[in-house]
């Protein structure tokens, strides 16, 4: 088998904000780095965070804090979260957004300069730092020029195969690159696995083709442990018409701003139900919630502004008891400012740029008049490689992995923003551990055998005549959709689970025609095998867990099992090729974080 070699010390695969912060720590410490990314640089679901970053930066109400980030975190995860990442997370993210402002990235300020910040689900005070609604496509541009600047190689429109081992460490990947479907092994000490999420396993989704679980699967078939995968977070807001633009997502930012969320018959339903856990934190009235947006120290936060699991599945409700708006969502109203603001038109447009022209230009909507419709999409996964908190290694030496392809900072649901500062902190700590580990070990050997094995394996559907990969695919994500989406029951995802079965037999004989250039017919054969991978992961931990917990929410079991609350489960494969869920408790809270989550209930 034909093939070109690259030697890097580390190889990092995936160039969104994770990806590429973990290159610019690699390339700081002196270590040679390559970038492989699957579509051009620049094009990351990163993006599709618009709200914010969050960070305790204070600079809206200096009662803000690490410790109160932390325990945010914490109950917006529902406990269910790795207590040293978000310590972590909390403590390191200020510091990332400052730093980021200094390589040159734009943020809105408040009127005496400082870097503003807007109300988010979740968080107890004004936290996510912003730049209009495009926050993430700034944190891109700036990562992007600052890596490129410090020299790390990129190796655009690549597609990683599989990884390559010797022994029980991991040495490299083997690729193709989609222009021309030529293999490429690249040859390194140590791998940073920062793929994203698993969004196109759902029919409904705001993320893009990229999105199929690639991480994850590399990662699970070189032997390490998944963790939380039963945690999928479906969005609230995405968008429900034209049909062809569902799913596209609408930012928690129009909520952050003042948008309200009502049904068909013009009412407020968020205020119909508020959990126990937020009610000394939320409005029970519409002008206390609208004082909070307002930046009114002594008022609670508007109930659209509860958590993602929470107003996702209010939503759901609303649609399912035939409250629905038109088009089968709810309707999303921040036109209604202009009662409160003299400039409300205005001020929308320069707070929400792109939420006004997506949907001007998609669904010929004039935000500052009509109200929007929209509904849950699935947007992120809060399971991913199980890692060690404080160096991003996976339990395969060699492998490390940061972002949303990494598990555990969230628990059973993560709030909006933390994202962004998820990647930027772990990323840097990916990074930073990866050049270590580097230094330290020198070069494994590649083995050819295992790249002609996954060359071999992937030229296979051009010798079949078998059945079109889009059909497969297009299966897979109704599967997900309708049998484990937002709401799930036993019966169902069982269903799900022989169905998948079928679509890996189906996937085994798939065939396409043409050529190897460009030949996305092929491409979609190749990401076949991990989306279900991941599929697979999410089904069986979601069966597995059965109570009602953060985004996972199950019919036959509404109530939360105190047990179960205290184990994470584990996604691992077994030397046969099967699939197995294993419980791994919980590490209990230290003392300083159990009185800081106290303290802040
Ligand atoms: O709604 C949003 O702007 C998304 C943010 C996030 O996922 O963190």
């Amino acid at each position: 088998m034909d093939y070109q070699t690259y030697e890097h010390d580390v190889v990092v695969i995936g160039a969104g904000g994770a990806g590429l912060r973990a290159a610019i720590e690699l390339s700081a410490s002196g270590v040679s780095v390559g970038v492989v990314c699957k579509s051009l640089l620049g094009k990351a679901h990163t993006v599709m965070a618009e709200g914010g970053v969050a960070a305790s930066l204070g600079n809206v109400d200096n009662r803000d804090a690490w410790g109160v980030h932390f325990a945010d975190t914490m109950r917006g995860g529902q406990y269910m979260n790795n207590a040293r990442m978000a310590e972590l997370h909390a403590k390191e993210a200020p510091e990332r957004v400052r730093e980021l402002e200094a390589w040159g990235a734009l943020f809105d300020r408040t009127a005496d300069g400082r870097i503003l910040q807007r109300n988010f689900g979740g968080h107890k005070y004004p936290r996510l730092a912003h730049v209009g609604d495009r926050t993430g496509l700034e944190m891109i541009r700036t990562l992007q020029d600052h890596g490129i600047h410090q020299g790390i190689d990129v190796h655009m429109e690549c597609t990683v195969l599989a990884l390559l081992k010797d022994g029980d460490r991991v040495v490299g990947a083997v690729a193709y690159d989609r222009e021309r479907g030529r293999f490429r092994v690249f040859h390194a000490r140590a791998v940073v696995l920062a793929t994203g999420g698993i969004g196109k396993a759902y029919r409904i989704t705001s993320n893009s083709w990229e999105y199929t679980g690639d991480g994850h699967a590399l990662a699970y078939n070189a032997g390490a442990d998944l963790i939380d995968m039963e945690f999928v977070q479906f969005h609230p807001t995405g968008m429900v018409w034209p049909p062809s633009v569902s799913g596209i997502l609408v930012t928690e930012g129009v909520r952050g701003e003042g948008g309200v969320l009502k049904n068909k018959d013009g009412h407020r339903f968020m205020f119909d139900e508020i959990p126990d856990l937020y009610k000394n934190q939320t409005a029970d009235n519409e002008e206390e919630g609208w004082r909070y947006t307002q930046g009114d120290k002594d008022a609670r936060r508007p109930p659209e502004l509860l958590t993602r699991d929470h107003v996702a599945r209010c939503i759901v409700r609303e649609i399912r008891e035939g409250r629905g708006s038109k088009h089968g969502g709810v309707y999303l109203d921040i036109a209604w400012i202009k009662e409160r603001l003299s400039n409300g038109t205005e001020h929308i447009k320069k707070k929400l740029p792109s939420m006004y022209h997506q949907f001007k230009q998609l669904a010929s909507i004039d935000i500052t008049q009509q109200p929007m419709e929209v509904g849950p999409t699935t947007h992120y996964v809060m399971g991913g490689v199980r890692v060690d908190a404080d160096t991003q290694m996976s339990n395969v030496p060699g492998l490390f992995a940061a972002g949303e392809c990494a598990g555990g900072l969230h628990g059973a649901n993560r709030l909006g923003g933390n994202s962004l500062s998820d990647l930027l902190v772990f990323g840097k700590r990916a990074g930073e551990y990866a050049a270590k580990f580097a230094k330290e070990h020198k070069p494994g050997a590649v083995n050819a055998d295992q790249v002609e094995e996954a060359a071999r394996r992937a030229l296979e559907p051009f010798s079949r005549e078998g059945e079109s990969p889009y059909k497969i695919q297009q299966d897979l994500q109704q599967t997900m959709q309708e049998l484990v989406g937002i709401s799930r029951q036993d019966v169902e995802m069982r269903r799900a689970l022989d169905e998948l079965a079928n679509l890996r037999v189906r996937a085994g004989s798939v065939g396409v025609i043409g050529n190897r250039e460009y030949n996305a017919g092929w491409h979609t054969a190749l990401d076949l095998p991990h989306l279900l991978t991941v599929a697979e992961a999410i089904t069986r931990a979601a069966v597995e867990r059965r109570e009602s917990r953060g985004a996972h929410f199950r019919e036959d079991y509404l109530a939360k099992d105190e047990g179960l609350g205290q184990v994470s489960l584990l996604v691992r494969k077994l030397g046969d090729g099967s699939m197995q869920v294993v419980r791994e408790p919980i590490s209990e809270l230290t003392p300083e974080l159990a009185k800081i989550v106290d303290d802040n209930k």
